[in-house]
């Protein structure tokens, strides 16, 4: 379980890497995905998404929560809608949740978590049998509560099936703060500062939705520049 500052001490060529990015960034493509879009395409800075968007693309984007003024529509996963997304290609470029994504690249696998996906998620990655790095996207290299909880649902999920242990202290952080949080998650999460940031702008409205777990067996995979929809 690492944060975006800290991810270049744990690259490792050989592992899979999990990109979370809670709220939101990593529940819309998730929601995509279930939604039907046949590929998400991550970009980086701003240019290459109004770049994609003069070629022709559906972009999604947003900086610091607010929809970018070129962009069709923003982060939250209520606007990939099945009318919009379905059999589309996205370009899609956010504040944090699509850094982490390229910043993850150079590994085996990169996959996207989210609670929407999680069991499924767990059981893809136990498949796998390689080590699993968590990068939790957070905010602007900071930690994030939100990110770092969901961190240690899913390892939980990793040690219980048996496959998994740990000797990162991060994580056994991250599995105490689940403990502590998990009978409560939706009330807990209210203490994020990312609440604060969505609220300022009335963007808080997916905390409660951006929570609710195993919606969905699909696992966005990066292919390439792309994601793709995995089964498992
Ligand atoms: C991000 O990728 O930075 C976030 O998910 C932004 C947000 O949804 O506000």
């Amino acid at each position: 379980c690492v944060s975006p500052a800290l991810y270049s001490l744990h690259h490792n060529p050989e592992s899979v890497v999990v990109v979370v990015d809670i709220l939101r960034a990593t529940s819309a493509i998730c929601a995509a995905f279930m939604n039907g879009v046949k590929h998400i395409i991550p970009i980086g800075t701003i240019d290459e998404a109004r770049a994609c968007k003069e070629k022709g693309y559906m972009v999604a984007a947003e900086r610091d929560g607010l929809v970018l003024d070129f962009a069709d529509f923003g982060n939250s996963p209520f606007n990939f809608t099945p009318e919009r997304v379905a059999g589309r290609d996205i370009v899609y470029s956010t504040t944090n949740g699509t850094q982490a994504i390229q910043m993850a690249s150079g590994a085996h696998h990169v996959v996207v978590g989210a609670y929407f996906n999680i069991s499924a998620l767990a059981r893809w990655i136990v498949a796998q049998k390689r080590d699993v790095v968590i990068l939790c996207a957070g905010w602007k290299n900071r930690f994030s509560l939100e990110d770092t909880l969901y961190a240690g649902a899913l390892a939980h999920q990793l040690i219980g099936s048996g496959a998994f242990e740990t000797i990162c202290d991060a994580t056994n952080a991250a599995l105490d703060l689940w403990q502590v949080a998990h009978h409560d998650l939706q009330n807990y999460v209210l203490k994020a500062a990312q609440k604060a940031r969505l609220a300022k702008h009335g963007l808080d409205d997916v905390i409660d939705y951006c929570h609710t777990p195993d919606l969905s067996n699909i696992i966005p995979l990066l292919d390439g520049e792309r994601l793709v929809p995995v089964e498992a």
